[in-house]
C-alpha cells in the first residue's frame, strides 16, 4: 500500500528510524498564570524556556513543543487542569507547580496516569514524604528545608521566642512547623501560631496580636503579592524596628522592588541568593536578564531553569525516546545538576539536596552572607521507595 506523509509525519518516522519514539517531546506546564502566584508562574516557565534555548531549542536532539494551563493557584481546580495536560493533550512531561495544595492533585493526577512530573517550586512535605514515588521529581525544595535552616540562626541571634504568621494551608504549615523543629531543637519557643487563610492579605488584626504578645522575633512564610503586602504592612505597623522579622527567602525574592524600604535588612533563608558570584550563577543571571530585561532572576526562574536540566538528563540517558521511561527517570534521579544556585543532586524521594543560604536584603538584593546549613536533605519521612 502505497504511504502518504505529511511534512510532521515524515519528521516523526525519520526520528523514528534513528531510533528516536517521537520527533517531540510534549511538555505541559500547569502553573499560576493569575492570582497573587502569576509572577512566579512566569518566572518558572521563563526560565525552563531559557535552558532550552541555551540548548539550540532542543533537548536530546528534540524538539519541545509546550502546552500550558492557568491553575489559579486553586487545589479545587486542580485535577480538572491537570488532566487537560494529561488527556486532552496528551503532553509526556508536566511542569508544575507553584502552590503545594494543587500540587497534591497534580502529583496525584500523574501517579494515576504513570506520567513524568517534574514539580519546580510546590514544596508539599507529603509528595517526597508518604507519596513519593518513581515518576516525580522536584527542582525546588520541600516546605521544611528552607525554614529548618532559619531555627538556629534565629537562636544564635539571642532570640528566645517567637511568634509564627502563615497561611492556613500545607506551605505556611509545613514552613512553620520546619522552623519551630529546629528553633526549638536549639532551645527557642514558639509562643503562639498566627494563620489566615490563603491568599487574604487582611494582616492588622495578626500583627496587633504580634505586638500586644512581644516575641523576641517573628518567623513567617509568604509568597507573591502576598508577601510584598506583608512587609509593608509589618513596617507600617512599627513591629519593623521593635521585633525583628525572620522568614524563609520566599518572602523577598521576586518582591523586593515593590516591597521597597520596608524590607531592607531582612533575614532571610533559602537555596538561592543574590550575590553568590560564580561563573556558574553569573553566565545565568546575564543571559536571564538578556532574555526577560524587565524580570530579575530569581528563585523561581532558578527552579524553572533546573527542571528542565534534570529532564535534559533523561532525555539524554534515552536518546530522547520519552517512551522508554523507566532508564529515563533513573537517569534523572542520579543526576548531577549544573545548577545556579549550585551543583546538587536528588535525594531518592526525588527531592534536591541543597545548600541553604542565609541572605540579607541589601538595596535590590538579597545578598548571600553564608551558608546556614550546608547540603541539607529533606528528612522524606514516610517515604518508602
Ligand atoms: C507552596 O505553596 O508550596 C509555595 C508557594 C510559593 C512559594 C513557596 C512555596
Amino acid at each position: 500500500m502505497k504511504q502518504i506523509f505529511t511534512t510532521t509525519a515524515l519528521a516523526a518516522a525519520l526520528a523514528l528510524a534513528a531510533g528516536n519514539a517521537s520527533a517531540t517531546v510534549k511538555v505541559g506546564f500547569m502553573l499560576p498564570y493569575s492570582g497573587t502566584y502569576a509572577a512566579l508562574g512566569q518566572a518558572i516557565e521563563n526560565g525552563f524556556k531559557l535552558y532550552v534555548k541555551e540548548q539550540g531549542g532542543k533537548l536530546a536532539g528534540q524538539d519541545i513543543e509546550y502546552f500550558q494551563v492557568d491553575d489559579e493557584s486553586n487545589p479545587a481546580k486542580g485535577p480538572e487542569n491537570a488532566n487537560r495536560l494529561i488527556k486532552r493533550d496528551q503532553v509526556d512531561i508536566l511542569v508544575g507547580t507553584v502552590h503545594s495544595g494543587v500540587a497534591m492533585a497534580l502529583a496525584k493526577a500523574a501517579k494515576d496516569s504513570d506520567t513524568t512530573l517534574i514539580i519546580p517550586n510546590a514544596g508539599a512535605d507529603a509528595i517526597t514524604g508518604p507519596l513519593c514515588s518513581k515518576n516525580i521529581f522536584r527542582s525546588s525544595f520541600s516546605n521544611w528545608q528552607p525554614s529548618y535552616a532559619m531555627g538556629p540562626v534565629a537562636f544564635e541571634k539571642g532570640y528566645k521566642t517567637a511568634v509564627t504568621i502563615t497561611w492556613n494551608y500545607a506551605a505556611g504549615k509545613e514552613a512553620i512547623n520546619g522552623f519551630k523543629e529546629s528553633f526549638e531543637k536549639a532551645g527557642g519557643k514558639v509562643i503562639k501560631e498566627l494563620t489566615l487563610p490563603f491568599p487574604n492579605v487582611e494582616f492588622q488584626p495578626l500583627l496587633t496580636e504580634v505586638a500586644s504578645l512581644k516575641p523576641d522575633a517573628v518567623f513567617t512564610f509568604f509568597a507573591g503579592g502576598g508577601a510584598v503586602k506583608f512587609v509593608q504592612d509589618y513596617a507600617k505597623a512599627g513591629l519593623g524596628k521593635s521585633i525583628p522579622l525572620l522568614s524563609s527567602g520566599f518572602l523577598t525574592d521576586g518582591t523586593l522592588e515593590a516591597q521597597g524600604e520596608a524590607a531592607q535588612g531582612l533575614l532571610t533563608t533559602l537555596h538561592y541568593a543574590d550575590g553568590l558570584d560564580t561563573p556558574r550563577d553569573n553566565a545565568f543571571r546575564a543571559d536571564y536578564t538578556k532574555n526577560y530585561p524587565k524580570m530579575a532572576p530569581d528563585v523561581y526562574a532558578v527552579q524553572g531553569y533546573d527542571a528542565a536540566q534534570i529532564l535534559a538528563a533523561g532525555l539524554k540517558a534515552v536518546n530522547g525516546d520519552v517512551s522508554k521511561k523507566d532508564p529515563m527517570r533513573d537517569a534523572m534521579r542520579n543526576a548531577t545538576i549544573d545548577s545556579p544556585r549550585g551543583t546538587f543532586k536528588l535525594s531518592k524521594a526525588g527531592n534536591p539536596i541543597q545548600d541553604i543560604y542565609l541572605r540579607q536584603v541589601q538595596g535590590d538584593q538579597n545578598k548571600s552572607i553564608g551558608v546556614a546549613i550546608k547540603d541539607l536533605t529533606d528528612p522524606a519521612r514516610g517515604c518508602k521507595l
